[in-house]
């Protein structure tokens, strides 16, 4: 029995080393060299190339290296019948969090604008509403966005979030698919995006999700703060929003292309915080843990946990 890796861009032999610290007696093989490939029975992947699933005929689970699985489902050629496997840590939730206060906070206590007026030595100060003044929305009320929710609400502000069933979660408020949306947008000062990327989602956050945000809030304009994935936004409509003061302002981790182009009007946006898709970074250390332990438990018989449902995208 083996486990074949592959990750684009990523350090593979600090992966590998964590990979073998938490499962010494696992048989890893890094693509393309994958050995006898009947003795594969898992593909641990992140971004992989097609040719990786011509010939894997012992391959019973996948495991995406990260929470999203849009690499995987967006492959033509993805084994159909293998279960896709999703991460699911403590270590990302929390990381993404962090990411998510900070950039909440960013624009509540309008940092952006303090520090361009410390670079005029300009000593100035601005108004600056109550948490609970501010309505965050948060899209995508999953494992993530459940997380940076909670402690969003537990600072003070007035969190609701919009997700495809209806939740009941102490001190959010609810709302739910198509139906929900409108009334989700028009209480939403401060809209922060953790939604997977699928058919449904690509390109949802456009000009006129922007136009139906509130216009009445306490904070001088809504702020967009995306790090779900880049094709859920459009980013030609983000720019004209923010030039038309739709968007008072925009946090932005992921991008419709990766590594952002050189000539994306973006960089130059002074409204615009960019980060390069590093909101939750991957750890090798509490990944691989959390995907041995999987292992572990599917060798004894059990199903693997956070398994996606390619149907619905995630
Ligand atoms: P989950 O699968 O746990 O949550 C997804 C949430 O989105 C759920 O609440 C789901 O609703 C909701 N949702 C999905 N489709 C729709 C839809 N069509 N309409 C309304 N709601 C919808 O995912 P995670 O929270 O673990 O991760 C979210 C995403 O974050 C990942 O897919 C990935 O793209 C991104 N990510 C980005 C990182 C970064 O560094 N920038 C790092 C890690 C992840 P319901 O609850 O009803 O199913
Ligand atoms: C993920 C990511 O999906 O890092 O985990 O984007």
């Amino acid at each position: 029995m083996a486990a074949l890796f592959y990750a684009h861009g990523w350090p593979a032999d600090i992966w590998l080393d964590a990979l073998r610290g938490h499962a010494p007696s696992l048989d890893i093989r890094l693509w393309p060299d994958t050995g006898n490939v009947s003795e594969i029975k898992y593909a641990l992947l992140w971004k992989p190339p097609l040719e990786i699933f011509e010939n894997l005929p012992g391959l019973e689970v996948i495991f995406s290296l990260g929470a999203g699985v849009d690499h995987l489902l967006a492959l033509d050629n993805l084994p159909r019948g293998v279960p896709v496997v999703r991460v699911v840590v403590d270590d990302l939730s929390c990381r993404m969090s962090e990411y998510a206060v900070l950039q909440v906070l960013t624009h509540h206590l309008r940092q952006r604008e303090y520090n361009a007026q410390a670079a005029r030595r300009e000593w100035r100060e601005l108004r600056q509403p109550a948490a609970g003044e501010v309505r965050v929305g948060v899209m995508g009320l999953g494992v993530l966005g459940l997380d940076a929710a909670r402690k969003l609400a537990m600072m003070g502000f007035q969190v609701a979030g919009w997700s495809r069933s209806e939740k009941q979660i102490d001190g959010i408020k609810s709302y739910s698919g198509q139906r929900g949306l409108a009334g989700f947008l028009a209480r939403t000062d401060i809209l922060l995006c953790l939604l997977p990327l699928s058919d449904e989602t690509r390109g949802i956050l456009d000009y006129s999700l922007f136009c139906s945000l509130a216009r009445d809030g306490a904070g001088g304009g809504p702020v967009l703060i995306n790090a779900g994935r880049g094709g859920l936004q459009v980013e030609a409509d983000i720019i004209r929003a923010l030039d038309e003061g739709i968007l008072a302002g925009a946090s932005l981790d992921v991008f419709e292309t990766e590594p952002l182009p050189q000539q994306s009007p973006l960089w130059a946006n002074e409204k615009v915080i960019i980060t390069p898709h590093c909101a939750a970074a991957s750890s090798p250390d509490a990944i691989s843990g959390r995907i041995t332990e999987q292992i572990k438990a599917y060798e004894k018989g059990r199903k693997p946990k956070n398994i996606v449902d390619p149907g619905r995208g995630y």
